[in-house]
């Protein structure tokens, strides 16, 4: 079965042809990183005009590098939440007005359910039940995968999620859009004992998470050090913080794949990418015995061979929609 894909919930316009869930026969995308990095993040306004600018190019593209017509594809499965209305919006409409004019069903996709399917197309064994840690810009879950459509939230973030945290410290240290990703080449190298930053816990809560007193406590190291005409080394700053927002991360993930009784440990979502939490998984999981599994750096980010993954197991569960489909800002990952 050949779904079409259609990502736009961010910055990025993305199209894929993907066949039974796993081989990717097509991946496009469109990023937007360019026009938003004069203002530091991602202006919504700006974003949806774009994505409308785009995806005409991007969708004719991605069914042209398949070697398909419109004809040829099974189904068209969109990402209709969570992220920017705006946004959402344009993959939606377009999606709707492909799949009837095509007389094809229509399939919605949750935007981090697809985030973990990226990991499908990189390993075509993988299967549900598993344990997933989905890091994005805006989410940081541990996430039990039951089966291809069933989750089960097991511990979240109670403020800022880890992708935001990493953004904001980024900023703050002058590092360009996209944060994360800027930091994590920074830090490289870095000397990670070199500060001394919190681990904060949730009183309660072993899985949840809280990266905002650790946002302002390096947001404070840094205006502190300006104010005293002091130089950090952007290096160590960026290790040692790193190296806490991935502690937290960590810690909590095995704790819930023992505490839950999961054999396999799997990580998904834009921050997945980061070179420290996948160096620091790979280690805990040889040394307790996991299975581990992240995307291919290309499948971390946001695309929409992800979405048309999902969107196969979505169609196997009867999950199509219906013409009046609408797109939402928040959503969760086991609602439908
Ligand atoms: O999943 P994603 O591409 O978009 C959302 O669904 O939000 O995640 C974006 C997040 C951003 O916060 C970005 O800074 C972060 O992923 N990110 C990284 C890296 N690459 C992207 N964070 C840490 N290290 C990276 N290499
Ligand atoms: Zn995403």
């Amino acid at each position: 079965m050949k779904i079409l894909g259609i990502e736009s919930s961010c910055d990025e316009t993305a199209a894929a042809v993907v066949e039974d869930g796993r081989t990717v026969l097509s991946n496009v995308i469109a990023s937007q990183v360019e026009e938003h990095i004069i203002y530091g993040g991602v202006v919504p306004e700006i974003a949806s005009r774009l994505h409308a600018e785009a995806i005409n190019g991007v969708v004719a593209q991605a069914l042209e590098k398949a070697q398909l017509r419109l004809e040829q594809i099974d189904a068209i499965a969109v990402t209709y939440a969570p992220g920017l209305i705006g946004a959402l919006l344009v993959g939606v409409n377009f999606a709707k007005g492909l799949a009837y004019a095509a007389q094809k069903p229509l399939i919605p996709v949750h935007h981090l359910r697809g985030h973990i399917a990226a990991n499908y197309l990189c390993f075509p064994d993988l299967e549900p039940p598993f344990l997933c840690l989905v890091v994005s810009g805006g989410h940081s879950h541990i996430v039990a995968v039951e089966d291809y459509t069933r989750f089960r939230i097991i511990g979240k973030t109670r403020d800022d999620a880890a992708g935001e945290c990493l953004d904001k410290a980024a900023r703050t240290m002058g590092l360009p859009y996209p944060g994360g990703l800027n930091l994590d080449k920074a830090a490289a190298g870095g000397d990670c004992t070199a500060f001394s930053f919190p681990h904060p816990r949730v009183e309660g809560a072993p899985y949840d998470f809280s990266f905002s007193g650790l946002k302002t406590n390096v947001i404070n190291l840094l205006h502190n050090a300006e104010q005293k005409g002091i130089a950090l080394s952007q290096k160590d700053v960026g290790a040692s913080f790193l190296n806490a927002v991935t502690d937290c991360l960590c810690e909590n993930t095995l704790r819930a794949a023992r505490d839950e009784g999961f054999q396999k440990i799997v990580l998904a979502g834009g921050v997945s990418a980061n070179s420290v939490l996948r160096k620091k998984m790979t280690d805990a999981a040889a040394l307790n015995g996991y299975e581990l599994y992240f995307p291919a750096i290309r499948y971390c980010g946001d695309n929409a061979a992800m979405i048309a993954a999902q969107g196969y197991y979505e169609y196997q569960a009867g999950n199509t929609a219906v013409s009046s489909l609408n797109a939402y800002a928040t959503m969760g990952i086991d609602e439908s």
